[in-house]
């Protein structure tokens, strides 16, 4: 078994994205078959995307010619400067020769030459095995320990319109000063700035376990590159925002929605100002974009999200709006 980097000339090659995509597939659906999971096209667009505050690097481990194994390492540039985050699949067949822990490994070798404290990663498992599943085990052999727990929440689509409607009313009385717009795939060059700060603090405020992350730095130059790379993807970014009567972004709300074929949205974050919360913002900015996101397409099957047991608000606007609880999303830090 040999660990090779994936350079981008490599990464420019589609037969060895191809492999990567497919191992990954594979490795990361195993047992949870009916989950969503990128597209082809999904995939590589965002592995070929460039991010300013993320340095990627890209492994695969090789049995001969075969692909075995990949794993991405994310290196945060601009914050969190002491953590490096990885996401590692071994192909299902290949388990047990202890290529996971010559991944894990490689990429500990590298976030400590580079100074990193830590390094995080997660794995879905199902509930009722969460404490002693497999990859559990893998992560604890490897030294790591759980820091937090996600839960994953599906909500089925189409919504009943008036469901919705009923959503927008009832937060209406509590929006009294703030309007409501819906974004895709651009944003007013004003509004850039406001919604970065909100989109910086999303991290902070959200609760993420035993390890604590300081504010993202968000710059108008980061949103325009995720905006490219949702392109690459083929998918539409649906960004809801309340604004003051001074056009400052005050509360947002973002779907992912593929622009054609696949039919699940994924729910990336919502947040609202530290001092506009208790208006019922959160509720309505997700039932508008959800509004605008069903009147786009009227084929999409669900909407996934993802959110710490412990957010208890954001978890109750989830299950109001009808999200059920799927599998959870256990996370692990070892300590460098
Ligand atoms: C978790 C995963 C990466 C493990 O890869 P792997 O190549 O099978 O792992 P290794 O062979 O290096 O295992 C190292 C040790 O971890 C433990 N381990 C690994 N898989 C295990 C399992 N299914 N059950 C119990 N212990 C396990 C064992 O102690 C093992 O040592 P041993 O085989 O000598 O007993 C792989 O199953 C996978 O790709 N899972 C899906 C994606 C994922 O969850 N990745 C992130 C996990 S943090």
């Amino acid at each position: 078994m040999e660990i090779r980097e994936l350079t981008a000339d490599a990464l420019a090659d589609d037969d060895v994205v191809r492999q990567l995509y497919e191992v990954s597939r594979r490795a990361q659906l195993f047992g949870r078959e009916s989950q969503p999971f990128w597209s082809f096209q999904e995939f590589a667009g965002a592995l070929r995307s460039t991010d300013i505050g993320e340095r990627q690097e890209v492994f695969a481990a090789y049995d001969g010619d075969r692909l075995v194994a990949g794993a991405i390492l994310w290196s945060f540039l601009l914050d969190n400067t002491e953590k490096a985050w990885f996401e590692l699949s071994v192909d299902v067949p290949d388990r047990r020769r202890g290529i996971g822990r010559a991944l894990a490994t490689r990429l500990e070798e590298l976030a400590r030459a580079d100074g990193r404290t830590l390094i995080l990663s997660d794995a879905k498992l199902p509930f009722d095995d969460r404490e002693a599943h497999g990859y559990r085990r893998f992560a604890e052999a490897c030294g790591y320990q759980l820091s937090n727990y996600e839960v994953v929440r599906h909500l089925p689509l189409p919504v009943p319109d008036d469901r919705i409607e009923e959503w927008i009313a009832e937060a209406t009385p509590r929006l009294e000063g703030y309007t409501l717009h819906t974004y895709v795939d651009e944003m007013p060059a004003d509004l850039v700035e406001s919604l970065c700060v909100l989109l910086g603090q999303l991290g902070v405020d959200a609760p993420t376990g035993a390890v604590d992350f300081e504010e993202e730095a968000m710059t108008p130059e980061r949103f325009a590159e995720m905006l490219e790379r949702d392109t690459a993807m083929g998918r539409s970014r649906f960004e809801t925002v309340a604004l003051t009567p001074d056009r400052q972004v005050v509360a947002q709300s973002t779907l992912s929605v593929p622009r054609s074929g696949g039919t699940e949205v994924f729910q990336w974050g919502t947040f609202v100002h530290r001092q506009h919360r208790g208006h019922k913002l959160g509720l309505a900015a997700k039932a508008v974009n959800l509004r605008a996101v069903q009147s786009f397409r009227d084929d999409l099957t669900l909407v996934t999200t993802q959110n710490a047991e412990t957010n208890g608000y954001m978890v109750s606007i989830n299950e109001r709006m009808g999200f059920r609880p799927v599998e959870v999303s256990a996370e692990f830090v070892k300590h460098l």
